[in-house]
């Protein structure tokens, strides 16, 4: 069946969700699916901007022949060859055999590394400054890299203000009613799965997404159309400023993330009075969640909004408890820096786990690391020593 959305003068929305999807990259857990968009913009001439993954080439090219009514689109706009949006893209060259590419230098080696199709007579690279007259209206180009691929580059449609923003400004979720902004903050979850998607997905490249935002800045815009998510129009300022917060990696909240790790609940008992002990100092927000139990990338996404993480471990075989090492792995891999951290070790015999903890985290970036480790023996820990923590922790969020 097709479903299609104008979105504002002679722009379709033609993409489509995926509900059956488990796991984004194979790695990230989705709850809600995820939404993979596409769009077609007229002017005499018609430019389909980017394809999808092969999980919706069904829908996916229902909504476009649709919305072609018979026409054959004169380009295909290329702006991420990533498959889960260039999947059709040998195929669509192939079914319009006038259709031009439109993309930066390096896709057309994509494409041949991919399909094993050469569409170089058929392809036009662009660069920044470089634009294309669709009659009517006019798109520019402007390169992206490694916001998160080296290809990338985002398209500005000059009649309607419309940004096509590639991966940027996406978010996890699949389309319900709308696709629009506000349809989408009427789910309570929106705000996290959006922060979630760009710290696990887009997180690590920072400086990049700076960089883009800063080109972005020169730009009038009344629409951002990403490849996920929703159509940003009513809130542009909303994601403009958390994008701004997420790639300086500033926190959004003063506030405190317990991660632990624990076995037989020990660890996990004390993280529990430690962090209402904390919250109860400072007066400031404190989320509590378990290393094991929950996707990493969901801690991810709370070390991007708060600015103090506690790290509490047991020590495994003279190591790191693993969960809690995969979490500062994490944090080293996407370039988190900034927080101010505080450890807590457990050990029977001879506690290792917060030297290692101190050692990692000294590693990342602009941590500040607080005195005093806290070290629990099985089960046993002094109060005084639980007292001092807290004040500590709670003194440097501000009590
Ligand atoms: C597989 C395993 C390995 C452990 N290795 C160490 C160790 O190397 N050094 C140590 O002091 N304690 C070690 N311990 C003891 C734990 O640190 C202790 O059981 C602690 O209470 C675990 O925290 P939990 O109760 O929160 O799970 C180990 C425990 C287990 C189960
Ligand atoms: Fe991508
Ligand atoms: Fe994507």
């Amino acid at each position: 069946m097709k479903n299609t959305v104008k979105i504002t003068d002679g722009i379709t929305w033609v993409g489509a969700s995926d509900r059956r999807l488990a796991l984004f990259e194979n790695i990230f857990p989705l709850t809600d699916g995820v939404a993979y968009n596409a769009y077609i913009v007229r002017g005499e001439k018609i430019a389909l901007l980017d394809t999808a993954d092969s999980s919706v080439v069904h829908q996916y090219l229902e909504n476009v022949e649709s919305e072609l009514d018979g026409r054959e689109p004169d380009y295909l706009i290329i702006n991420h060859m990533e498959p889960d949006h260039c999947s059709l893209v040998a195929d669509l060259m192939a079914r319009w055999p006038k259709m031009q590419a439109v993309g930066t230098a390096k896709v057309p080696t994509l494409i041949k590394q991919f399909f094993g199709a050469d569409i170089s007579d058929r392809f036009t690279a662009v660069t920044d400054g470089d634009s294309l007259d669709l009659g009517g209206r006019t798109l520019h180009f402007v390169t992206t890299p490694m916001v998160h691929w080296p290809e990338v580059m985002v398209t500005y449609d000059d009649r309607t203000k419309t940004l096509f923003s590639a991966d940027a400004f996406g978010s996890f979720g699949a389309h319900h009613g709308g696709i629009f902004d506000v349809d989408h903050f009427k789910n309570p979850a929106f705000e996290g799965e959006a922060r979630r998607y760009y710290t696990n997905i887009v997180g690590k490249y920072g400086p990049q997404v700076l960089a883009a935002l800063k080109k972005a800045s020169a730009l009038d815009i009344e629409y951002i159309c990403p490849l996920h998510g929703p159509v940003w129009h009513d809130k542009i300022s909303w994601t403009l400023e958390k994008h701004a917060a997420w790639a300086s990696y500033t926190p959004e909240t003063r506030g405190a993330l317990v991660v632990y790790g624990s076995m037989y609940g020990n660890t996990a008992s004390v993280a529990a009075r430690v962090a209402r002990e904390i919250a109860e100092k400072s007066g400031c927000e404190v989320k509590l969640m378990d290393a094991s139990g929950t996707d990493k990338s969901y801690l991810v996404s709370e070390a991007f909004r708060l600015s103090h993480i506690v790290f509490a471990a047991p020590t495994y075989n003279m190591g790191l408890y693993p969960p809690v090492r995969e979490f500062i792995d994490d944090l080293e891999a996407l370039w988190v820096r900034g927080r101010t951290a505080a450890v807590i070790e457990n050990g029977s015999w001879s506690p290792a786990s917060g030297k290692i903890m101190r050692e990692k985290i000294a590693a990342l970036k602009d941590f500040t690391l607080l005195e005093p480790t806290l070290t629990i023996r099985g089960a046993s820990v002094d109060e005084s020593a639980i007292n001092a923590f807290c004040d500590a922790v709670a003194a440097s969020l501000g009590a």
